[in-house]
């Protein structure tokens, strides 16, 4: 589908059916919508950033449905520079559709909006300034929609090779050069990865991304948990809690999204994404409950719970990424590492994590502005007692001397293969229950919601 924001008023683009946007409307009330000839009528009650957001998605849905308009136009009325996004969210979003698994696929005839320039304030930049800020939105959505379709598909289609394979080809003709890493070198050089990877007959990789590498930008570091299916390993997930698990590589899927949008806004910063992808899965091959493994710079961890995996995981790949790369100016990592962050804050938003207090609250404050949550869970001093302490290793991979609080004894966990100089550019995001869905939820469908490419963008926007 395409959008185009048209130099022009409505009453000179051709379309096959007309948005008109209503503040108040005494016909429509329960109902949002009102379709009379070639037009459709939309009451939005109140401008907020996110009912727009959530208004078009149910248009767009409601006329897919109808799926009769080729092409469709509407006019900013109402809507602001600072709103725009919404408009173009709502578009994008309300369009995706997960298909990938169904037999018969319906084909949608939408395949134009045009967006006049007309409204009823001035807006407040020219023409193509907007139509910049629109495009830049167009990018984002669509990394969004690519980012859920991804999740959203089974552990089968999204081995570690195939994903690795599938990123290298989505990012051939960018400025990203795709650094891929297999078996072999994971063996000798993420020896801890290679543990919790050895299980499965699908071989682990590693993918490091580069984008503006050497040049004279600040330099931010993402590091992703990519697990494409989690058992739990020997300590085998109960059924119920297993189903999901196709999502355990939504942390990395996120930073590609993030990497691959930075690039094509090409935003004037250096942009690393390290993705460690694994299978955690059961075998005589497996790694198990009492091993003791080693990381890259041969720390050793006592394994108490094959299913604390991602852990693991992000150790090495913190390792890695402080060996490799020099300079770092923040360095985050993307991860649905517990349950627990459910259980503490709920499903619509992602946990965060990090001793610097004043950069998790710009976050924080950043990403309420695309209507991304982030709650902060603070560590606090008695945490770093003893609790990852084991009787024959230097850690243990689960905590042996607390209780509650998982989501933050997993950044403890991630905090011990921290160097000292990084442990204020550090923010650990705990995104378990925000990334997937199972109704839904404003202009989330079942599934991958495409959480934190909105808010990472933001974010890094700020920062350069
Ligand atoms: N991948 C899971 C976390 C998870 C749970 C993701 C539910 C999505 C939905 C992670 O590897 C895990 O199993 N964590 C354990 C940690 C525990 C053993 C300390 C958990 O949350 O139970
Ligand atoms: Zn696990
Ligand atoms: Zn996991």
């Amino acid at each position: 589908m395409k959008i185009t924001y048209a130099n022009k008023l409505l009453n000179e683009i051709e379309a096959n059916l007309e948005i008109v946007l209503l503040k108040r409307s005494k016909y429509l009330k329960t109902n949002n919508m009102f379709l009379k000839e070639k037009k459709l009528y939309v009451k939005i009650p109140n401008y907020k950033f996110y009912t727009i957001t959530e208004i078009i998605t149910n248009v767009i849905k409601y006329i897919n449905k109808i799926n009769k308009y080729q092409s469709i136009k509407i006019a900013l009325y109402g809507i602001t520079n600072k709103k725009i996004q919404a408009l173009i969210d709502g578009l994008l979003l309300g369009s995706y559709d997960f298909v990938r698994y169904k037999s018969k696929i319906k084909e949608i005839k939408l395949k134009e909006i045009f967006i006049a320039n007309e409204n009823y304030q001035e807006l407040q930049f020219s023409y193509e300034e907007i139509k910049l800020k629109i495009n830049n939105h167009i990018i984002i959505n669509k990394n969004i929609n690519l980012t859920r379709e991804i999740i959203n598909s089974v552990a089968d289609d999204t081995t570690p090779e195939k994903i690795s394979n599938w990123i290298k080809e989505e990012l051939e003709n960018t400025n990203i050069e795709c650094l891929i890493k297999d078996k072999n070198y994971i063996r000798t050089e993420l020896p801890a990865f290679y543990d919790i990877s050895k299980g499965s007959t699908n071989q682990p990789n590693l993918v490091h991304l580069k984008y503006n590498e050497h040049k004279e930008f600040k330099k931010i570091v993402l590091i992703g948990k990519g697990v494409t299916f989690d058992t739990g390993g020997i300590s085998l997930k109960p059924s119920e809690y297993m189903y999901d698990m196709k999502l355990d590589k939504a942390g990395a899927i996120t930073i590609f999204g993030i990497i691959k949008t930075i690039s094509e806004l090409q935003l004037p910063i250096e942009v690393h994404a390290i993705l460690g992808f694994s299978e955690n899965m059961i075998s005589n091959n497996a790694y198990k409950p009492g091993d003791v493994i080693k990381t890259r710079n041969s720390k050793t961890i006592e394994i108490m719970n094959t299913d604390a995996e991602g852990r693991i995981l992000l150790a090495d790949l913190f390792e890695y990424a402080q060996d490799k790369i020099k300079d770092i100016d923040y360095i985050f990592d993307y991860a649905t590492l517990t349950g627990s962050v459910i259980s503490a804050i709920g499903q619509y938003s992602a946990g965060i994590i990090g001793h610097n207090s004043k950069l998790k609250n710009k976050m924080i404050k950043i990403s309420r502005q695309v209507d991304e949550w982030y709650v902060d869970l603070p560590f606090n001093r008695f945490f770093f007692e003893d609790c990852y302490k084991s009787n024959i290793a230097d850690y243990v991979n689960i905590p042996t001397s607390s209780i509650g609080g998982g989501t933050i004894l997993g950044g403890v966990f991630i905090d011990n293969f921290l160097d000292k100089k990084y442990k204020n550019k550090w923010l650990h995001i705990d995104m378990t229950g925000v990334a997937f869905i199972k109704n839904r939820w404003k202009y989330h469908e079942y599934g991958a919601t495409g959480f934190g490419i909105k808010s990472g963008i933001k974010f890094i926007k700020f920062l350069i």
